[in-house]
C-alpha cells in the first residue's frame, strides 16, 4: 500500500508470517522508465533477491498506462532483481486517473488485455505477471471483461478489491463478484477488500470459494490475521505464532514490541526509510490505520508525540 507498506513493513509483517509474497507499492510510470535509483529507494528489497529479510518474496507493482514504457519498466525491474511483476489497475487516486493510471484503465477492457500482454512478452516467462483490478469504474459487472482480458494478456493470476473505483474504500466489499469471476476463469484468482477479521474471512471464503488472498489494512490493524487466515486454509502455521484468538490486543504494551521491532527495520534502511521522523510519521500511520477498526485510545497521545523516545514513553506508561 502506497506510502504505508514500505519495505520496514514489509520486513516486520513478513517475519511475523503467514504471508507467502508481499506486493511493492505501486511504481507510476508516466513519461519514461524510470531511473533505478528511484526503484531501489522504493523497493530496497531488490538487492536483496527481491525478499524481504525473512526471505518472503515481493512482487514489483508498476502503474501507467503506456504499454511499451510499461513493459521497458518491467525489464529494468528484473535487471534490478525483480522476480515478478504486478500490473496496478486499481488505484482511485485522481491524479492517477487524470494521467492514464490505475482504475481508469477499467474503462477500456482492451488495454487491460495489451499492457499485460506486452509485460508478459517483455518479462522472462519463468516470472510472473499478475494484474490488480478493481470490479470496474462504476459497474460492478465490468469486472468479468476486464478479468477475461487480463487473462487473454497473459496474466499469471489476477487479484480483485471487490469495489468500483467509484466505490472508492466504502464497505462492503462485494465479494460475491470475485465469485463469479474465479468460476469462469483459468487462471487464480487473489480475493481481496474488507478483510479484517477471521468472520470476515469465512465470509469472504464463502461468497467467493476463493483458495488465494490478499490482505492490506488488515494486516496492519491486527498482526495476527495473517496467521489466522493461515490457519483457515490449513497452511502452515509460522513458527513463532503465538496465538489463534484472531484479534490481536489493543493495549499499549502489546504493542509496543512491535513498534519498536519496525523501528529497528526502519533504522535498517538507512538511505532512506531512517531517521526518528521516518519513523514517528510512520508509526502514526499505523497506529491510525488499526485505529480504524479498534478502540486504542492511547493513540490520542500517540499522534502528540515527535520522536521515537515519546513515542516508547507513552506506551510503557500505558496500559
Ligand atoms: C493508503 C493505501 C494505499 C494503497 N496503495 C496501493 C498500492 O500501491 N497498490 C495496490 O495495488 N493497492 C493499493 N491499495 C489498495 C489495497 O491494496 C487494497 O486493495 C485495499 O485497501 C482493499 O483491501 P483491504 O481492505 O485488505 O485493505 C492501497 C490502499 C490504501 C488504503
Amino acid at each position: 500500500m502506497e506510502g504505508v507498506t514500505d519495505a520496514p513493513m514489509r520486513a516486520l509483517l513478513s517475519e511475523r508470517g503467514g504471508f507467502n509474497y508481499c506486493v511493492s507499492e505501486f511504481l507510476r510510470i508516466s513519461q519514461d522508465v524510470l531511473p533505478p535509483k528511484v526503484y531501489l529507494e522504493h523497493i530496497p528489497e531488490l538487492r536483496a533477491d527481491c525478499r524481504t529479510p525473512s526471505g518472503t518474496p515481493i512482487q514489483v507493482q508498476l502503474l501507467g498506462g503506456n504499454e511499451e514504457l510499461l513493459a521497458l519498466s518491467a525489464v529494468r525491474a528484473c535487471e534490478l532483481g525483480a522476480r515478478a511483476i504486478d500490473l496496478n489497475f486499481g488505484c482511485p487516486a485522481p491524479t492517477v486517473n487524470r494521467h492514464d493510471g490505475g482504475a481508469a484503465l477499467l474503462r477500456y477492457p482492451d488495454r487491460i488485455r495489451s499492457i499485460v500482454a506486452a509485460v508478459r512478452a517483455a518479462v522472462p516467462a519463468e516470472f510472473p505477471v499478475s494484474a490488480k483490478l478493481r470490479l470496474g469504474w462504476d459497474d460492478m459487472n465490468a469486472i468479468h471483461l476486464n478479468a477475461e482480458r487480463a487473462a487473454e494478456g497473459g496474466a499469471s493470476w489476477i487479484t480483485i478489491h471487490a469495489r468500483t473505483k467509484v466505490q472508492g474504500y466504502i464497505p462492503p466489499a462485494h465479494w460475491k463478484y470475485i465469485g463469479a469471476v474465479r468460476k469462469n476463469l483459468d487462471i487464480p484468482v487473489v480475493a481481496n477488500g474488507e478483510i479484517w477479521t477471521r468472520e470476515d474471512f469465512l465470509k469472504c471464503r464463502d461468497e467467493t470459494g476463493c483458495e488465494h488472498y490478499m490482505i492490506g489494512r488488515g494486516a496492519l490493524a491486527d498482526p495476527e490475521l495473517s496467521w489466522v487466515i493461515s490457519h483457515e486454509l490449513g497452511l502452515k502455521l509460522p513458527s513463532r505464532c503465538q496465538s489463534l484468538e484472531g484479534s490481536f490486543s489493543t493495549r499499549a504494551r502489546e504493542w509496543l514490541p512491535l513498534i519498536e521491532r519496525f523501528a529497528e527495520h526502519c533504522a535498517a534502511h538507512v538511505e532512506t526509510h531512517s531517521g526518528a521522523p521516518y519513523t514517528v510519521r510512520r508509526v502514526k500511520q499505523w497506529v491510525k490505520m488499526a485505529s480504524l477498526k479498534k478502540e486504542l485510545p492511547w493513540f490520542e497521545l500517540l499522534k502528540r508525540t515527535q520522536t521515537l523516545s515519546e513515542v516508547y514513553a507513552v506506551l510503557s506508561q500505558l496500559d
